[in-house]
């Protein structure tokens, strides 16, 4: 039995995380804390909202007073910590959002948790959600282990990593019951089209620019999100207290090679002739400290735990691009009002 504080549950992957354990497990109760910035979205929500064990509370993780308050009202016997700022470009723009978020509001979470809990633990899970790109940047070769040393690069992957540290030390302090993963790029239905994937379905749809940092040549290792919160769901109760565990594709595209192969997809599905798309592709200037390649080593997750991803990118793809498809009103609304502020800003008349 779990009482579970999630945070940041209407965001792309908390709102995938939240739809898991809510419909898996019923037996549980499930508070959603969301501050709903820009990224989330109660409409990600929807086909649960209406469930017995599902709560939403609007909130921010920063604010201790709260997260204080809803520990003592829900008695929360774990922790599952999503909430974030997630945009690599906006952290180039505004760090002090991310570090405020990231840092601060995870160290909230830490405490608060501390004060209730005390030092019994027994039955008691924080859980941090973070990212690969703690690890920095790779060269052609090599992958990132549960062994490699932190070398953040933006301020997003440097706010994700203090958080981390953080975390680990509340454990090695007060041998605090936690848990870590570190994963790879995910892609998927409800996912912003700030991000690559989201963004490249909206703009094929809509006839506009792709836009490619540098020469595309920047290589991510892409895990369809509901893969991601599957292995959550296995390392929230069986992977050990104080690990951490990278999640990840085995499924490495450099950006151009990944942007054809979605515009393949989508001239079939929308009946246009072969190569429409592609001609929308457009070079634009790279991003500052551009990360060359992320590539995970999930070795410990399958031997430990026995997690492989059930997807192959391909049908992931196609699985997506079809939602996409299929919910326009979704995409339509996330697209306008601030949405057109920020992408003429970020990409200056593309
Ligand atoms: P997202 O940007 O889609 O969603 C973030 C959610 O957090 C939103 O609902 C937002 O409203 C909420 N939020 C932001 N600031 C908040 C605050 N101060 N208080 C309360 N709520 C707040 O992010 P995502 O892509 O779903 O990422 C979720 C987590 O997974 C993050 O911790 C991210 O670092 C990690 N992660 C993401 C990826 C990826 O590819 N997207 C990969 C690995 C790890
Ligand atoms: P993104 O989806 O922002 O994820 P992350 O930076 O966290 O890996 O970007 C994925 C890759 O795509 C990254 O190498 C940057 C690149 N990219 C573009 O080339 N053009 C774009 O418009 C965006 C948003 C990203």
């Amino acid at each position: 039995m779990h009482t579970i504080l999630l945070t940041g549950g209407a965001g792309f992957i908390g709102s995938h995380l939240t739809r898991l354990f809510v419909t898996k497990y019923p037996e549980y109760k499930i508070v959603n804390l969301d501050k709903l910035t820009y990224a989330g979205n109660l409409e990600n929500l929807k086909d649960i909202e209406d469930k017995p064990n599902y709560h939403f509370v609007k909130g921010d993780i920063t604010d201790l007073a709260l997260v204080r308050q809803l520990f003592k009202e829900h008695q929360f016997t774990a922790v599952l910590h999503c909430a974030a700022e997630s945009h690599v470009d906006r952290s180039i723009t505004d760090p002090l959002a991310f570090i405020n978020t990231n840092v601060v509001g995870t160290a909230s979470l830490l405490q608060a948790a501390k004060e209730f809990w005390g030092t019994d633990f027994s039955n008691k899970i924080f859980y941090h959600i973070s990212t690969d790109e703690v690890y920095g940047s790779l060269g052609e070769t090599g992958f990132f282990t549960e062994q490699t040393a932190y070398d953040p690069r933006s301020p997003y992957s440097a706010s994700k990593a203090a958080s981390d540290h953080i975390v680990r030390a509340f454990y090695h302090t007060y041998h605090f019951p936690v848990k870590i993963s570190n994963c790879s790029n995910n892609y998927g239905p409800y996912h912003f089209p700030e991000k690559l994937i989201p963004l490249c379905i909206h703009n094929i749809i809509n006839n506009k620019p792709l836009p490619i940092y540098g020469k595309g040549e920047n290589v991510r290792d892409w895990l369809f999100v509901e893969d991601h919160a599957r292995a959550i769901d296995v390392i929230f109760h069986k992977g050990r207290i104080g690990e951490t565990y990278n999640i990840g594709g085995h499924n490495e595209w450099t950006n151009i090679a990944l942007v054809k192969e979605l515009c393949k997809q989508m001239d079939e599905k929308l009946r246009r002739e072969k190569g429409t798309s592609e001609k929308l592709i457009t070079y634009v200037k790279d991003r500052a400290g551009h990360d060359l390649r992320y590539a995970i080593d999930a070795t410990k997750l399958k031997n430990e735990l026995g997690w492989l991803p059930s997807l192959q990118f391909e049908e992931g793809i196609s699985k997506t691009i079809d939602w996409y498809l299929n919910n326009k009103e979704w995409l339509d609304e996330v697209t306008s009002g601030n949405y057109q502020k920020y992408y003429a800003k970020q990409y200056d008349g593309v």
